[in-house]
């Protein structure tokens, strides 16, 4: 069970069953704003009963310490989501993070992968956590780099979205230059 993280006025905390009317609505409001970066809008909109499955699943995946996938709520309202992926090896974890398109330049995307770096390290056997975002995507480049992320180098990935370049950059973040715990 993963406790509320709370910076500020933003909660993150893992989805519930219960979050998934409003989960729908805030990727419906920010469809035009996610689909030329995020590969999954390329499903939406999902109908309700396949987005409380995927939660059903992302709720699955924390138990046997899979990937952790998160809510970013202001009060009672959902500003985006971002989430700790097992997709770079085993001592290393990947963030990803979107943010509402009626909440941007708030901070909210920095302060959650932030907070999400802070939980990274609580597991020991991860040492380093990274950030990929393609290299025409410079509102995500200035989240790396607001924490601190060191910018490491380039990796070729076959577009999936109308924007991506198919080059992507790699930040990282080492254990001991994080001077933060959750
Ligand atoms: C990328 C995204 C998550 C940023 O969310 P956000 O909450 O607005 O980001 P933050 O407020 O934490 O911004 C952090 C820094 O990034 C940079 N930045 C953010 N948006 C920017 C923009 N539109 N243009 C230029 N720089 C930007 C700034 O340096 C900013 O710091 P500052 O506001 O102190 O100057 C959001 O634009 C988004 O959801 N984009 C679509 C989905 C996406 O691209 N996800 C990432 C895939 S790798």
């Amino acid at each position: 069970m993963i406790e509320p993280i709370v910076r500020g006025d933003l909660v993150i905390r893992p989805w519930h069953l219960e979050d998934a009317e409003a989960l729908s609505d805030a990727i419906e409001q920010s469809l035009d704003h996610l689909r030329p970066w995020m590969p999954w809008t390329a499903a939406e909109p999902l109908r309700i009963g396949e987005r409380r499955a995927l939660i059903i699943r992302w709720t699955e995946a924390q138990r046997i310490r899979g990937d952790l996938i998160f809510g970013m709520f202001a009060g009672d309202v959902v500003v985006g989501g971002c989430g700790l992926h097992h997709r770079i090896g085993p001592a290393a974890l990947e963030i990803g993070y979107w943010v509402h398109a009626a909440h941007l330049r708030r901070g909210y995307a920095s302060t959650g992968a932030g907070a999400l770096t802070s939980v990274a390290f609580t597991l020991p056997e991860i040492d380093a956590v990274e950030i990929h975002h393609d290299s025409a995507n410079k509102a995500s480049e200035g989240v790396p780099r607001k924490l601190g992320y060191a910018m490491v180098g380039e990796r070729l990935k076959p577009a999936e979205t109308p924007n991506e370049t198919g080059v992507q950059i790699v930040w990282r973040m080492h254990r001991t230059e994080w001077p933060d715990t959750a």
